[in-house]
């Protein structure tokens, strides 16, 4: 299912590589740094499975609770003034940097109003917008979906320069409406959520900003988070996979987990052809407890038809 924003690090193009050395049988999936949602709205449904999506960012949880349970008044929320200038994007994007509603944006949002409107409409629309003002949780959800669409990537800071007609992705919304309906969702940060979820027989996937590409985010992931995660993935009963760029600081870290390595298309790059590389780690191993895996270490995954390449670059000593 396609996610219901773009989101840096979405992981579209790795699903094909977590499924295959997902665990066999768990009674609940935890998405620890869940973002657009790709992996929650793409686990495959179990009977009995209790299914957790969670991150940091509250602007993003906020969102997916609007469409897990306020999914009409979310659409009629967007279908409302469904404007895509560069002014409407630096007015979303104002009000979220500083993640509060002040007067600066009500005017602005007013003068838009004239700007776009004949005098007749406009005057009915302020009228409106002001009645509106205290902005309720559908409103803010709205407003982030629109700043995410409109932003260059899905990175919400700076303005896709294109066309974008925000009631193209309705169905979206409700597509990912119904796949959340049993879903937990949470926001909080993930050593808390971790302690409180971990269980025997859970999967706990870790998706976390990637080594020095920290600052992609909205929300802050100091160096020593990178840490604080392993140290805290160390103590877990459950089963625990996590991804992350390729490069030696994580290799070392993980060292006492299976390290899988693999490689996908790399969109941010301007250069044709370009790759990045990627791990996959693993407290267990996939050749033992993934349903899907045969027993040859250098094998080939297809996503899209095309064959990639993953290899087993490391094992735990204990
Ligand atoms: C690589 S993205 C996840 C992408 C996601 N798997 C997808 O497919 O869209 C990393 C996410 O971690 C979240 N995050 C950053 N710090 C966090 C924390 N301390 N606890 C939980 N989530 C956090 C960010 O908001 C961001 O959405």
């Amino acid at each position: 299912m396609n996610s219901l924003i773009p989101w840096v690090g979405g992981k579209g193009k790795l699903l094909w590589l977590i499924h295959k050395l997902a665990p066999s049988s768990y009674e609940r999936f935890i998405d620890v740094f869940g973002g657009g949602g790709t992996v929650t709205l793409n686990h495959p449904l179990q009977h009995g499975c209790i299914e957790i999506y969670n991150d940091y960012n509250s602007n993003l949880t906020n969102l997916f609770c609007c469409v897990k349970n306020r999914t009409m008044a979310l659409l009629k929320e967007l279908g409302f003034l469904p404007l895509n200038s560069r002014d409407d994007f630096n007015v979303l994007f104002k009000f979220f940097s500083k993640d509060e509603f002040d007067d600066d944006y009500m005017k602005e949002e007013l003068e838009l109003t004239e700007v776009f409107l004949p005098p007749p409409e406009a005057e009915a629309i302020k009228k409106l917008m002001l009645e509106r003002a205290p902005r309720g949780d559908v409103r803010r959800a709205a407003d982030y979906f629109k700043l995410i669409r409109y932003s260059f990537s899905g990175g919400g800071k700076s303005f896709a320069g294109k066309p974008c007609d925000i009631r193209c992705f309705f169905h979206l919304i409700w597509k990912c409406a119904r796949r959340f309906a049993s879903v937990v969702v949470e926001n909080k940060d993930f050593e808390d959520l971790i302690r409180q979820y971990d269980r025997k027989n859970a999967w706990i996937y870790c998706d976390p900003p990637y080594y020095e590409a920290e600052d992609c985010y909205q929300v802050e992931f100091p160096k020593e988070d990178h840490q604080r995660l392993h140290d805290v993935l160390l103590t877990c009963q459950g089963r625990v996979m996590v991804s992350y760029n390729y490069c030696s600081y994580i290799c070392e870290l993980y060292k006492e987990f299976y390290i899988y390595r693999t490689k996908r298309p790399n969109s941010m790059s301007q250069k044709a052809d370009s790759e990045y590389e990627e791990v996959i780690i693993t407290n267990y191993d996939p050749e033992q407890c993934a349903a899907q895996l045969n027993m040859f270490r250098m094998v080939c995954g297809a996503h899209d038809g095309e064959d990639i390449p993953y290899e087993l670059i490391h094992t735990p000593e204990k």
